[in-house]
């Protein structure tokens, strides 16, 4: 910390100290405002549209969620939701054992960018009364870029390294598929998602792994045989990609579903 700001900061305290009883009280009574809201039952951020249960749902839902993913682009601190652009992810495990390609690849602190901002919702498909919610969506851009580790063999060849990554999906469709179930709150129904299905359809991915082999020539080979055979190759790691997004989007998805009653996401009609 720089010394100048080291004198703001001390300054803003200083400020606040002469401050001190009102803040207290403020204080105290912001928290128990806290405390209030963290029991009872809440609504969609006032910005959010909403649908009734009616014929046109699922048309009425693709404007609402479209809205709604751009409106929680950067986070929404009520619910907790942290910046999803870029969204940050700690580790991905791939343990891919299916003939030609055995491999173990592990991604870490993942930063994916554009996913938000490119994607568009086209369609619904909802079964309310099951639970269920379909939906496809088209992405133009998902960058992945982090650091990885991997062993094993893909097409036959074997391949190790360490080192930076970049996986890049160009014109994805996303098939999204919500498996949720009921449930009882102070006589209150709730929907929580049980499953969060993705299906990654790209048109292309782009794909770097620096310093396989820990060499430079055999790496940039490498990373060329990869990239010709993008869709073999991508094929076999989607379904480890598709599970690791699925549970984060799961994770995101109950944030509200958990917090928010069945009736006042999804209007009765
Ligand atoms: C990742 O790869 C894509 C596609 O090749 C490229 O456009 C992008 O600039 C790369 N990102 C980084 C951080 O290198």
């Amino acid at each position: 910390m720089s010394a100048r700001m080291r004198n703001t900061l001390h300054s803003d305290f200083g400020f606040k100290l002469t401050l001190l009883p009102p803040v207290w009280l403020l204080l105290c009574v912001q928290l128990a405002v806290q405390l209030a809201n963290a029991v009872a039952a809440k609504d969609l951020p006032t910005n959010f549209d909403k649908c009734k249960r009616d014929d046109n749902f699922d048309k009425c839902l693709v404007e609402a969620v479209n809205n709604a993913i751009l409106l929680l682009k950067d986070g929404n601190k009520e619910f907790g939701i942290p910046p999803l652009e870029p969204l940050a992810i700690k580790s991905l495990v791939i343990d891919s054992g299916n003939a030609p390609i055995t491999l173990k690849q592990t991604l870490k602190n993942l930063l994916v960018h554009d996913m938000i901002s490119t994607s568009k919702v086209q369609r619904y498909r909802t079964d309310l009364n099951n639970h269920l919610i379909i939906c496809d969506s088209k992405t133009d851009r998902i960058e992945m870029v982090g650091d990885y580790e991997m062993s094993g063999r893909i097409l036959l060849l074997p391949i190790t390294g360490n080192g930076k990554a970049n996986l890049t999906l160009i014109n994805t469709r996303i098939e999204h598929r919500l498996i949720g179930e009921p449930f009882m709150r102070d006589g209150v129904k709730y929907m929580r998602l049980k499953e969060y299905r993705v299906d990654l359809n790209p048109k292309r991915v782009y794909m770097q792994f620096d310093n396989l082999f820990n060499d430079r020539l055999l790496s940039q080979t490498m990373n060329r045989f990869l990239n010709d055979n993008w869709d073999t190759v991508f094929n076999e790691l989607k379904i480890g990609y598709s599970r690791s997004f699925g549970k984060i989007f799961r994770d995101i998805s109950n944030k509200l579903f958990e917090e928010i009653p069945f009736d006042s996401i999804f209007l009765s009609p």
